[in-house]
């Protein structure tokens, strides 16, 4: 199967795990990426059972209303029920890298709302140790330089992702190189620095339920299994 292929399978996966949960007044948060595109078109069958759904972007947000899905803002939905999302890292903890669709400002914070987070990708994304994937960090436009400097004395290599502005109006540092094997401290660390919005380190907030498609079909993974 092609990598589309498996997401494809990640996200109906979620839709039949979520299905029997939805109830009258169930908040959907519903987060950004081609994984979760999958995840948004499959979700079209069940519009009528969804009260309304939070989205982590204007991309995701314009989908579900195409769909005739009521997009809500966070301040009004009370609780997210359930959150599904992608991911560019994952390990065995369900610590997450995200942000390579730049919404991780957004997405960390659905995730610290939300009462349950699956997360749904294809094999590939499960990693022994995170940090292959390079680090996306939002940063306020006139803190770049800045918070590239700090990041490099961390020992971490920043590019600016040029030409690209969040749904925030703030602009992405992709970091390679740093060295993530505790990723908790790291994320601590990044928080710390002055002008940055956000990292897409998610470990204070995990995943609570893994989904991963592969050729031999989807398995979930738990904190703790
Ligand atoms: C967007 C994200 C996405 O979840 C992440 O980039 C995975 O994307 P895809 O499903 O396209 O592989 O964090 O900010």
């Amino acid at each position: 199967m092609t990598p589309d292929e498996l997401k494809q399978q990640a996200a109906e996966a979620a839709l039949r795990f979520i299905e029997p949960r939805l109830e009258r007044d169930t908040v959907l948060g519903i987060g950004t990426g081609s994984t979760v595109n999958h995840f948004i078109a499959a979700l079209g069958d069940l519009r009528n059972r969804i009260d309304a759904a939070v989205s982590s972007s204007e991309e995701s947000a314009r989908r579900l209303t195409a769909l005739g899905i009521s997009v809500i803002d966070l301040n009004a939905a009370g609780t997210v029920d359930l959150y599904i999302d992608g991911a560019d890292e994952a390990n065995r903890h369900l610590q997450l890298i995200k942000g390579g669709g730049g919404a991780l400002t957004r997405e960390k914070i659905i995730a610290a709302s939300a009462k349950e987070f699956i997360c749904i990708a294809d094999e590939s994304k499960l990693v022994p140790v995170l940090g292959k994937f390079p680090l996306p960090v939002e940063v306020i436009p006139m803190a770049r330089s800045h918070v590239a400097r700090k990041i490099s004395a961390m020992g971490g290599i920043p590019v600016y992702r040029d030409g690209f502005i969040t749904d925030n109006g703030n602009r992405i540092l992709d970091i390679h190189k740093l060295d993530l094997r505790d990723p908790r401290a790291m994320e601590a660390q990044l928080d710390q620095v002055t002008g940055i919005v956000c990292s897409g380190l998610f470990v204070r907030r995990p995943a609570d339920r893994l989904m991963l498609a592969g050729d031999d079909g989807v398995r979930t993974l738990l904190p703790n299994s």
